[in-house]
């Protein structure tokens, strides 16, 4: 099992994610990404973009696609008009459930605090704790001996009722020891806390001022439709791409960048007549795991979980979680890096008419205590005339919606491989390395002189400033190849070039090889035309 301690030391150390305000201590559920993060990231979501909106061929039917389609991209705002979270259903209810404890005051989300029933004698209280996986069996032995004043050789007299569970399955709240405190019953009953974080716009400041910083891409994208639809050539079916940053003031942010509280999307609304969504959706559904799979996430570690009926919200016909078995997770468990959704015609209508009402079906406006629609719509005409049978509609619309730190995330965790490897002695070493897709790698190759003389680096620094024009390579001369070689290793460039005492003679150079660890000579004026065919062979 890899460790995630050694991912996030690993990301920081070696410049890839730090916390965020560091000098001040950090600041919970913020991350910065430092100068080969930014370039890894940026990778993810170039590979995105590129294959779903820049290179797709809207004039063939992609692989298992039912038909044809457009692809368009957007760029909408942050802070939104208030209405468009009104209509959404965002205001109302985008919240997750909270209790606080009146003791440490410290607040958790109900769904996320873990114990154990834990029975001394005749007393049998639910032990809460704040440790996270292996840990967190450890941790609830050591506060259940605290709290019934026993020593740790005292732990056989402990007997334990179930297995780890949440506390939303937990109703005697009385008999809770909450995760940091050290007496019964100090946690809250659970309360509503909307997660959009709130801002002023304008001078005044006062409540009619306010707006939200958008929890999710996608209202931007369903707010643009007819805008989309009027300037450009597109017709159904066809996709709306977006790419930004979403807020969400989580409760419990936690798992490095997994849950954090400003992040970014990747978001695509593809909308297409009525009759055709279910095609669509399972078009969706296969094309976006095999995303993940081609940049080299495989096995078991990812899967494709259906909601079952019960989960899906009512106007959706189905629903399909891309999942990665996060390291940080327990065995077995899978936490979420896609949400692929058939949302049916509600956001289209609820920006037309109004805000539905999410608990009836058929679709219904929500309506207030005195009979009036809660938040009336824009009052815009969001339908769609198809040309060929004369027919109008709203559209139906499939939301695979993706987030580009979880998808970076989980290429980190994948790539991160211990192994050994041979020194410059021949001798096998621990060697730590980033088995990066090179499409996503943040360095695709590196350039080193054997030594500082012999003319080597002005070749290096020629041939160093070729590559760079075509993609991003890193020059060093300083210490042993071996231990360069190395440092390449761990942030996972793919290829190292080393110009040496043969390259001042025959004008060939040695490519190595990451993962292989193989060596072979290229001629110096075809290293970049050899690695970018090797960087887009795979
Ligand atoms: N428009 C639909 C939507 O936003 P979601 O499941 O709430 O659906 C989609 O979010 C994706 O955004 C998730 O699968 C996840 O990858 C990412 N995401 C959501 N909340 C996040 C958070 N707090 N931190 C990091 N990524 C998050």
């Amino acid at each position: 099992m890899i460790s995630m301690d050694k991912i996030v030391s690993l990301c920081k150390r070696r410049g890839f994610i730090f916390q965020s305000s560091d000098i001040y201590g950090g600041f919970g559920g913020f991350w910065d990404y430092g100068p080969l993060g930014v370039e890894l990231k940026r990778n993810v979501k170039e590979a995105w973009w590129r294959d779903m909106v820049s290179g797709h061929n809207e004039l063939v039917p992609p692989q298992g696609a039912p038909a044809a389609f457009d692809m368009v991209g957007l760029d909408s705002t942050i802070v939104m008009h208030p209405q468009v979270w009104k209509c959404s259903g965002h205001y109302d209810l985008f919240h997750d459930y909270m209790v606080d404890c009146r003791q440490s005051k410290k607040r958790y989300r109900h769904d996320q605090v873990r114990g154990r029933w834990v029975q001394f004698g005749d007393q049998k209280v639910f032990v809460a704790t704040a440790a996270e996986g292996d840990l967190e069996q450890e941790d609830v032995q050591r506060r259940a001996l605290k709290y019934f004043r026993l020593r740790a050789k005292d732990a056989d007299r402990l007997s334990y009722d179930g297995g780890l569970r949440t506390l939303d399955t937990v109703d005697e709240l009385n008999r809770v020891l909450g995760p940091d405190a050290n007496e019964l019953g100090t946690l809250t009953e659970p309360r509503e806390f909307n997660l959009m974080f709130k801002t002023t716009v304008g001078a005044l400041g006062g409540e009619e001022d306010t707006a939200f910083l958008r929890p999710e891409t996608a209202q931007g994208i369903f707010v643009n439709f007819k805008n989309v639809l009027d300037s450009t050539r597109v017709s159904l079916p066809f996709g709306i791409a977006q790419i930004g940053k979403s807020f969400r003031n989580e409760i419990t942010p936690r798992n490095f960048t997994f849950r954090s509280r400003e992040f970014e999307q990747m978001e695509i609304e593809f909308f297409c007549p009525p009759d055709q969504s279910q095609q669509w959706y399972r078009y969706w559904r296969d094309r976006r795991i095999h995303w993940y799979q081609s940049l080299g996430l495989a096995g078991d570690s990812l899967r494709m979980r259906e909601h079952a009926e019960a989960e899906l919200a009512h106007y959706s016909t189905g629903t399909a979680d891309i999942e990665y078995a996060f390291p940080f997770l327990d065995e077995g468990e899978y936490g979420e890096l896609e949400g692929v959704a058939h949302r049916g015609d509600f956001d289209l209508r609820s920006h037309m008419e109004g805000k539905l009402d999410p608990k009836t079906n058929p679709l219904r406006l929500e309506l207030d205590e005195t009979g009036k629609p809660r938040h009336r719509g824009s009052g815009r005409d969001l339908t769609y005339r198809d040309e060929a049978s004369g027919e109008r509609y709203v559209p139906h619309v499939i939301e695979p919606s993706a987030g580009a730190d979880r998808a970076t995330l989980a290429f980190l965790c994948q790539a991160f491989t211990e192994d050994e490897a041979p020194d410059e002695h021949g001798k096998p070493q621990a060697r730590t390395l980033l088995k990066f897709h090179p499409r996503l790698a943040p360095i695709k190759a590196a350039v080193f002189p054997l030594v500082k003389k012999d003319g080597m680096p002005e070749i290096a620094r020629d041939l160093y400033g070729e590559l760079k024009r075509n993609f991003a390579v890193f020059y060093d001369e300083k210490s042993a190849v071996g231990r360069r070689y190395r440092r390449q290793d761990e942030i996972g460039t793919p290829y190292c070039i080393t110009i040496d005492g043969q390259t001042v003679q025959d004008k060939t150079v040695t490519l190595r090889d990451r993962d292989s660890l193989q060596q072979w000579r290229v001629p110096l004026a075809e290293v970049a035309t050899e690695i970018k065919s090797r960087i887009a062979a795979v």
